[in-house]
């Protein structure tokens, strides 16, 4: 096994993770890489660990899949002597290497070494990779090797959530997860924080932006008052948002819930992106 060597300068990698399903890792991750290329014109690298691809439907086309170039399975081999990998090149600022389904026997496999191997091939086998300033991973749910070679190679990670009553039972399952990963196998992993996805709506309420409903907003707030300046954003279930997402645009639309899409998309790139000196 090769330890990565490297006196380029590396992108920063950040990882989407959640135990839940269906909470938005997919669109919240698609949505930054665009927030990052379109807004802050800088140049992201995409993987897509997620078994059904969304992210390469996002970006790519629906079931687009371009054979001749490199998939995440070519991710999980030993990388010494083998050639540079080809990504997909989906905007001029966005790269992507292809997800695949095949991916799910990796998560089926039972070896230490396949978690490792994730770290070695970016190193290792990513043409221009000191031209990125980004990798972001999206992943399945759940802790599948996929998932645990995400959590390795990472600097920051991220979880959305929904409000649901099963929300923060998932966030303690994730919190348990993440300690031996930081404490044995990654230390320089930085948990980044909540999402709050896919609100039905917010109303003023004294001053505060709180959903309306009694019982959303009954989690919401034990949620963040347990997990007090880890919530990155508050987005709502817009359909700009999976409009713009599907088709792997910005947001566009200029009424005023593509603005509030605009604007709750915005805060919380900008508030994942922040680094604390
Ligand atoms: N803020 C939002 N507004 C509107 N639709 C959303 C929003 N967030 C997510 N969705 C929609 O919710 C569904 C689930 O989102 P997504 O695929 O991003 O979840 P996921 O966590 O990646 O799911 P999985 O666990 O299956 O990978 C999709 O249809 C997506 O378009
Ligand atoms: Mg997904």
């Amino acid at each position: 096994m090769t330890t990565p060597t490297s006196t380029v300068t590396f992108p920063k990698i950040y990882s989407v993770m959640s135990p839940k399903g269906g909470v938005g890792k997919s669109t919240s991750l698609s949505a930054l890489a665009l927030y990052i290329s379109e807004v802050r014109n800088q140049k992201v690298l995409l993987l897509d660990l997620d078994n059904i691809a969304t992210l390469t439907n996002n970006f790519q086309g629906d079931k687009v899949r371009h054979p001749e170039l490199s998939n995440v399975t070519d991710l999980y081999v030993d990388p010494d002597g083998k050639d540079m990998l080809k990504v997909s090149v989906v905007r001029p600022n966005i790269h992507l290497i292809q997800g695949d389904s095949k991916i799910h026997e990796i998560n089926s496999k039972n070896s230490i070494e396949l978690i490792s191997l994730l770290e070695d091939n970016l190193h290792q086998r990513i043409p221009d990779i000191s031209t990125y300033d980004y990798i972001l991973i999206d992943t399945p749910a759940g802790v599948g090797n996929s998932v645990l070679s995400a959590l390795i190679c990472s600097d920051y990670i991220y979880s959305p959530i929904d409000l649901d009553t099963n929300s923060i039972s998932a966030i303690d399952e994730l919190t348990r997860v993440l300690k031996p990963i930081k404490r044995r196998m990654n230390p320089k992993l930085a948990w980044k924080g909540l999402l709050i996805n896919r609100v039905a709506k917010l109303v003023p309420v004294l001053g505060a932006r709180l959903p309306e409903a009694l019982n959303h907003r009954k989690i919401y707030t034990d949620i963040t008052s347990k997990y007090t300046d880890v919530v990155l954003g508050v987005i709502c279930n817009r359909n700009a948002i999976q409009r713009a997402v599907t088709s792997g645009q910005w947001i566009a639309g200029r009424d005023q819930s593509s603005l509030d899409a605009i604007r709750e998309v915005s805060t919380f790139c900008e508030n994942l992106l922040e680094t604390k000196a």
